[in-house]
């Protein structure tokens, strides 16, 4: 059997008195596009950083591939594939985009000089930022920011990356490249779980939702049974959940 390229084993974590996850498992596939949906709140980013180790859990294993990387420091993680983006744009403000996507293609990818130079150019041209490579990250605008944000997550290489609702903020059309963009990683091998309040974009790219609510998945599956489920829905009445159908 395959080694999932993720997989959570009874991840419990709280802040004070609030629940973020309790004993909570998640096991994703290689090339695997899970998508996560979940209140404000839920501990939805948390997850990712307890996946990517800038947050410890208070209890539970983590591993990849077979590997328990639950004590590995977050550099580590990255460098044996895992990628991720910030919800809140985290570029180094002072250097250029393209100095930006180097850092990640060494220090990530582990790659240098010319396969460095050429994989950090390239990954900011896939992801629209090719006329911008010289500009310094801190005077972008937010979309260009969350494209960097995508970039950099490519740019180490991964073998799963996890993304932080890269599409928020975004119009239509603009949203529309960014699924084309996400579905051409995935199917080069990728496996992405994808943080998203817009959901049609989640439902053009994954096959697998879970929604993730008072520190569990209360739900986990096909994504429109998903998004059907009363409880589901119950737990998104008054928030910004926008499906397909709500928009049309
Ligand atoms: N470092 C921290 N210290 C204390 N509380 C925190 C910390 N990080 C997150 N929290 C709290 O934990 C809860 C979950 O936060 P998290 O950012 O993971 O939620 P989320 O599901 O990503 O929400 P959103 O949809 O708004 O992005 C929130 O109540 C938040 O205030
Ligand atoms: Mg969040």
């Amino acid at each position: 059997m395959t080694e999932p390229v993720l997989a959570l084993r009874g991840i419990s974590k709280r802040f004070g008195e609030v629940v973020v996850a309790e004993d909570l498992d998640l096991t994703v596939a290689p090339g695997e596009a899970i998508g996560i949906v979940g209140p404000n709140g839920a501990g939805k980013s948390t997850l990712f950083s307890m996946i990517a180790g800038e947050q410890k859990p208070d209890s539970g294993a983590i591993s990849m591939l077979g590997r328990d990387i639950s004590s590995l420091p977050a550099q580590d993680r990255t460098r044996i594939g895992i990628g991720r983006t910030f919800q809140i744009p985290r570029p180094f403000e002072g250097m250029s985009v393209f100095e930006n996507l180097l850092v990640f293609a060494t220090s990530g990818a582990g790659l240098h000089g010319h396969a460095a130079y050429t994989r950090a150019a390239e990954t900011g041209e896939r992801v629209g930022l090719g006329d911008v490579l010289n500009a310094q990250a801190g005077s972008l605008g937010l979309l260009a920011r969350k494209r960097l944000e995508l970039a950099r997550g490519l740019a180490s290489d991964p073998t799963v990356l996890l993304l932080d609702e890269v599409a928020g903020g975004l119009t239509e059309p603009e949203v529309a490249d960014l699924v084309e963009l996400i579905r051409g990683v995935q199917q080069e091998g990728l496996a992405i779980v994808w943080i998203e309040h817009v959901v049609h974009a989640l439902t053009q790219t994954v096959r697998r939702l879970a929604c993730l609510a008072g520190g569990r998945l209360i739900a986990d599956g096909d994504p429109f049974e998903v998004l059907d489920d009363p409880v589901v829905r119950e737990v998104y009445l008054g928030t910004t959940l926008t499906t397909e159908e709500d928009t049309a």
